[in-house]
């Protein structure tokens, strides 16, 4: 899917371009050439950072290359791995956040857990690239234009050589093109009966309805893209930030959005992330502090914390009063959400 599927995107972007009236700042393209994957609408392009095939193909490239950081000699697929749903295998970073999915980040409004990476893949990927070369004696878009097969691939991609620009803008190009839809529960949905099993179907029912799930993991990407206090790591002593007013201790990651906000009423709460690809991408939550489908499940099921505990848990975390079988049966349709493909193979990169 994922391949074949980036080809068919582009096509899209590639004849959007050149109507004379400004467009606006984000244009939805309906891909004619490929769809996107069933379950998903089209993907939004920014009118300023169209999507041709030679800057996919590019930032491919870069999403595969450790020589773009100098701190931590990672890659973004190092982080993000392709055969791990494009998520951390494990919380990194030293400040206890588990790297989200790029899956379907194409749809987003917000990105980092706590929304301070900004609201394009544009905005994330440049404060990437700042905090991984943090340090570096020579900036990004220098390194690279020392490697000639990097001049070549720019110069077809851009008509001029790597800037601080057009590296951020290829890479951002390249994580839309990453894709998760076409799931047991797509096909379900398109009328295929026999794609989820009796226990998946009756765990639709309680996500939509008793379990209250699709209030907040809501629409095609399953998220709502906002930020709620769920209570997750409040209970851990650690942890949990005791000051009153968490003013007191700005710098305590677990505040989440009330770190970019200071709203006292953020304090806790993180996005919403994406359901889907979750056989792929474990542990899960922000701390990454579950490592099962079964464990999230138990978490939501007993109300979270409890009530009182948190400072500011939304009332909807609470006892929701499942038996044995609906726990199993909703567990059942979260791992529907997961086409669970293989992964594409990693591309050989410019030598030099
Ligand atoms: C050292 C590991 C590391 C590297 C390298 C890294 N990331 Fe991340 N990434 C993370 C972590 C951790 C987060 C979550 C941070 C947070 O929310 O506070 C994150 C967040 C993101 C998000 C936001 C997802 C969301 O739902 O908000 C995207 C997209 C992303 N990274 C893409 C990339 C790309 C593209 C690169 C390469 C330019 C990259 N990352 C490099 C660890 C890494
Ligand atoms: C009030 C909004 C809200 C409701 C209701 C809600 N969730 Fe969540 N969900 C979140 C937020 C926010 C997170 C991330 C919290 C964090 O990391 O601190 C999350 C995380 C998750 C994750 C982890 C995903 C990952 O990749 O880390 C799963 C799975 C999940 N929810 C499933 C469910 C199920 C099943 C239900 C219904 C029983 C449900 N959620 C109800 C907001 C909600």
């Amino acid at each position: 899917m994922r391949g074949p599927l980036a080809a068919a995107l582009l096509a899209l972007a590639a004849c959007a371009r050149g109507t004379g009236a400004a467009p606006p700042a984000r244009e939805s393209r309906t891909p004619d050439a490929g769809q996107p994957p069933l379950g998903l609408p089209a993907v939004p392009v920014p009118a300023d950072d169209p999507m041709t095939v030679e800057k996919v193909e590019l930032g491919r490239l870069l999403y595969y290359d450790r020589r773009l950081a100098t701190q931590w000699h990672s890659s973004c697929a190092d982080c993000h791995p392709p055969d791990h749903g494009y998520a951390g295998r494990e919380p990194t970073m030293g400040f206890h956040r588990n790297s989200p999915t790029v899956f379907n980040r194409a749809y987003g409004h917000w990105e980092f857990w706590d929304g301070s990476a900004g609201q394009s893949l544009e905005d994330l990927v440049a404060g990437v690239l700042r905090f991984v070369e943090w340090r570096a004696k020579t900036p990004y878009w220098e390194r690279l234009a020392a490697i000639p097969g990097y001049r070549t691939a720019f110069e077809r991609a851009f008509g001029r050589g790597p800037d601080q620009e057009n590296v951020v803008q290829a890479i951002a190009t390249y994580c839309r093109t990453i894709l998760a839809g076409d799931s047991p529960y797509d096909r379900w949905v398109a009328g295929d009966r026999g794609a989820l099993s009796a226990e998946a179907q009756r765990g639709r029912e309680l996500f939509f309805g008793k379990a209250g799930c699709a209030s907040c993991h809501s629409g095609p990407n399953f998220t709502d893209e906002q930020f709620h206090d769920i209570g997750i790591g409040q209970d851990d002593p650690e942890r949990r930030f005791y000051a009153p007013d968490p003013r007191d201790k700005p710098e305590f990651p677990e505040l989440g959005r009330f770190n970019v906000t200071h709203r006292i009423e953020d304090r806790g709460a993180f996005k919403t992330p994406t359901l889907r690809e979750l056989l792929e991408t474990a542990p899960y939550m922000h701390d990454g502090s579950f490592t099962s489908l079964d464990e999230v499940v138990e978490y939501y099921a007993r109300g979270g914390i409890g009530g009182t505990a948190g400072l500011g848990v939304d009332p909807r975390i609470r006892p929701l009063g499942l038996t044995a079988d609906e726990k199993r049966d909703l567990v059942a349709f979260l791992r529907s959400l997961s086409a669970n493909r293989p992964p594409p193979p990693a591309p050989a990169l410019p030598p030099g």
